[in-house]
């Protein structure tokens, strides 16, 4: 465990009877000079999973310089980049922040030996059928059986339905003999970081958090407060604390879904949606603004609502709105397809055989993580449809075949999938002769005085 002490031997250096005050003052110095060098009051911290959420956090609790931070992972790649100092995830911050901290990196799970803190920040996927897939907590809490003490405290970040850690993650580390809440304490703190927004990081952001026991709770909230700059509030329960996130990203999925529900009836009405929101949004309370688009994506709001959903089935409740949200919302690549089709066929060309542009691969703008994205379902459907598709996407390389010019230069339809600032650069469209813009982002205005066919999703065409 942290907190060992070495003895200080320098102590007998000028230990005779008649010490004169420069020697006194030299033995006090000295003292103070071994304390610090030798004095080892650092708290151990194990952050598991170097990916969005674990790596940004790591760097932040490495910055307090009480503790030993080291970061587990399996994925080899992202810990060698750690060790050399780079950031596995596109995290502004943390890309700073790996430059003036130290983590101790590995893959080899001895690591967790004698940690006073261990973090669990692995993902919480969906399976084909939309079923929550909690492999990836249960390997690791199965990890971590293996090098549990008494006095740690294991806490899980990653997102999950009400009850896992006290239904999944408890009983595998009870299989120790250890007890949780007397022996160790067990808590669940929601990360709520928002990947490429340069406001809120893992610093400022508010969290919640919920544990076995009131004190094992009071403890493990002091220690977020000695890294996070932002309120700890203390909830009465791990189920508390799981709930906060699931209803957060629920709650986005749902307003989403009205709104793409609302693109929908309006584009067939001809009322522009981003009009009415404006508009709707000056009123001073009550109303929160969301946009629609071609479809949500990203680990979180697309995959979390199915855990809520599937575990309040467990408990006899059919969660009703949130299985439509979900639907709403997973058509939303199918409607932006469609549009083009006809938007196409107004200009006499049929889809197949044609050359379509797809810009933006990720789920949101200016990141490259493509988890869940819609723009990959486009894909699949302009594929079925015979479309001779070329993608680009600057933050996604690897994954994109072509260069935005070449999507100009060659492609008769676009679909904008991602609003990444490169593309909102774009003023000469070339061979392109319709847009879809699936984010309703490009200059609606500039476009149509030229003699392409333009429609957003819900701008009322
Ligand atoms: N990405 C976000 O914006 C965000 C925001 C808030 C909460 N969350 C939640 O946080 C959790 C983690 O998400 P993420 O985006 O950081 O995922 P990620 O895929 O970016 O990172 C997870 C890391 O865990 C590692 N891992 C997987 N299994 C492991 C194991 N058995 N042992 C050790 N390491 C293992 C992976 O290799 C990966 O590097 C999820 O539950 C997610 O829902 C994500």
């Amino acid at each position: 465990m942290g907190g060992r002490y070495k003895c200080y031997g320098c102590f007998s250096l000028f230990n005779h009877s008649r010490v004169t005050t420069i020697e006194k003052f030299i033995n006090t110095f000295l003292a103070l000079y071994y304390m610090k060098i030798f004095k080892k009051n650092t708290k151990k911290v194990v952050v598991i999973g170097m990916g969005y959420v674990g790596f940004p956090l790591a760097c932040s609790i490495a910055k307090n310089k009480n503790y030993e931070v080291c970061g587990y992972d399996i994925d080899e790649s992202k810990i060698n980049k750690v060790k050399n100092k780079i950031s596995p995830v596109e995290d502004e911050q943390a890309e700073k922040d790996i430059k003036k901290v130290k983590i101790n990196a590995t893959t080899n799970p001895d690591i967790m030996i004698g940690a006073k803190y261990i973090i669990i920040c692995v993902p919480t996927p969906v399976d084909k059928n939309k079923n929550p897939d909690l492999t990836p907590i249960i390997k690791t809490t199965e990890t971590i059986l293996r090098y549990l003490e008494k006095g740690q405290s294991i806490i899980l970040e990653s997102t999950v339905n009400p009850g896992v850690s006290e239904e999944n993650v408890l009983p595998i580390l009870e299989k120790t003999g250890l007890v949780g809440g007397k022996d160790f304490e067990l808590s669940h703190c929601p990360e709520r970081i928002n990947p490429g927004d340069k406001k809120w990081n893992v610093y400022n952001i508010p969290r919640n958090i919920g544990s076995l026991t009131i004190e094992g709770n009071k403890r493990v909230a002091d220690f977020y407060r000695s890294f996070i700059n932002a309120e700890i509030n203390e909830v009465s329960s791990l189920k508390a604390a799981e709930s906060t996130k699931i209803i957060e990203n629920a709650f986005r999925d749902i307003n989403i879904a009205f709104v793409n529900e609302l693109a929908q009836s309006f584009d067939k009405m001809g009322i522009n949606l981003d009009e009415v929101i404006k508009g709707a949004s000056n009123k001073p309370y009550a109303f929160m603004p969301h946009y629609p688009g071609c479809g949500v994506g990203g680990h979180c709001i697309p995959v979390d609502p199915y855990y809520l959903i599937q575990r309040a089935k467990k408990s006899g409740f059919d969660h009703k709105l949130l299985k439509i949200a979900r639907k709403v919302n997973t058509n939303m690549p199918r409607y932006t397809v469609m549009k083009l089709v006809s938007a196409l066929k107004e200009k006499g060309i049929n889809i197949c055989g044609a050359n379509i542009g797809l810009l933006g691969l990720s789920y949101k703008a200016n990141i490259g993580d493509m988890r869940e994205s819609p723009a990959l379902e486009i894909r699949e459907l302009l594929k079925k449809l015979g479309a001779n598709i070329l993608s680009c996407d600057p933050h996604c390389n690897g994954n994109a075949d072509a260069k935005i010019n070449d999507i100009l230069e060659h492609c008769v339809g676009v679909v904008l999938a991602t609003d990444h600032d490169h593309f909102l650069e774009i003023d000469d469209w070339k061979s392109v002769e319709v847009i879809i813009d699936g984010r309703n982002c490009l200059n609606k205005d500039k476009i149509l005085n030229s003699n392409i066919v333009y429609q957003g999703i819900g701008l009322g065409a």
